[in-house]
């Protein structure tokens, strides 16, 4: 078995961003149909990354730096422009299926059938990947349990449930597969800071138990110190520093002998602050 779980090779992803402009001030409502601005946005500027198996590697960056593109093009969801994308040797143009089959995928905007509880979304994805439903029910009560979402929760309709728990009823799914690449793009964003402990350390734990990789996007600093073996800190499309967490904090000076955070680290790098990111986040930008 390939021992290298992600390899990227100067991968570029340009978006076309469409504009409509303004109406001329002296154009009738009908005469004049709006012309549309069409803009090139490179969301990632030729990246290369190597990512080891059994690792679990963060992404951190500011909101619109090209994480949630990293991860859609590990999912094969897109296309590189140019570059090369393999995950275990596989290459996601060309072998995509094979690709499928190794990865998962939970995203902050995971789709589930609202009406449906937790236990029916669950067994109608494990159905999808083959899995035998006497293994998955146990399995995925297991996973939902550790999650610390409540056994009344498992059997209501999902859209009577918070965000949070809907949330991490999709890291479950998430895990349900045994997937050996989990690609979890802000896994915790938008959860209380309970439930944002309950899936860090559900991700720690199968880290220490499985031999998953994971790859993990999130903006919060202390989370990506807390469970990430190396981070690669990205901004406008570009790794601008890569290393394990203490290799990132050397690269700060601490101030007032007081210990350099990664928090720190990233506003030192990006200039952008923690609060930043959140606030953007928050209004869904
Ligand atoms: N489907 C798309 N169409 C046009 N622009 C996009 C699309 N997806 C992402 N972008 C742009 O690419 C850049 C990176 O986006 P994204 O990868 O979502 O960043 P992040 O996840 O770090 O917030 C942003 O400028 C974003 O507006
Ligand atoms: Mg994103």
């Amino acid at each position: 078995m390939c021992t290298t779980a992600l390899d990227i090779k100067r991968v570029r992803k340009t978006f076309t961003r469409k504009e409509r402009m303004p109406r001329p001030a002296e154009a009738s409502r009908f005469s004049v149909r709006r012309r549309i601005k069409k803009e090139a946005v490179v969301a990632l500027k030729d990246i290369d990354l190597h990512v080891p198996k059994g690792e679990v590697f963060g992404v951190l960056g500011p909101n619109g730096s090209g994480k949630s593109t990293l991860i859609r093009l590990a999912s094969t969801l897109l296309l590189p422009d140019s570059g090369t994308l393999e995950i275990f040797g596989h290459d996601v143009e060309k072998d995509p299926y094979a690709v499928k089959r190794l990865i998962n995928r939970v995203s902050v905007d995971a789709a589930f059938f609202k009406k449906f509880s937790p236990i029916e979304n669950l067994m109608y994805a494990a159905r999808l990947y083959g899995l035998p439903p006497s293994e998955a029910r146990p399995r995925m009560k297991d996973i939902m349990w550790r999650l610390g979402l409540k056994e009344s929760t498992f059997r209501q309709p999902m859209e009577h449930m918070s965000r949070g728990m809907q949330q991490k009823v999709a890291v479950a799914r998430g895990f349900l597969t045994s997937p050996i690449l989990l690609l979890l793009d802000e896994p915790t964003t938008g959860l209380d800071p309970h439930s944002k402990r309950d899936v860090q350390a559900f991700v720690h734990e199968i880290r220490q138990s499985h031999d998953a990789t994971v790859l993990l996007t999130t903006h919060d600093m202390e989370e990506a110190d807390r469970l990430c073996d190396r981070i690669a800190i990205i901004d406008d499309g570009r790794i601008i520093a890569l290393d394990t967490p203490e290799g990132l904090k050397t690269l700060v000076p601490s101030s007032n002998g007081e210990k350099t955070t990664m928090e720190d680290v990233f506003i030192e790098l990006t200039g952008h602050s923690f609060e930043d990111a959140e606030a953007e986040n928050e209004e869904g930008t």
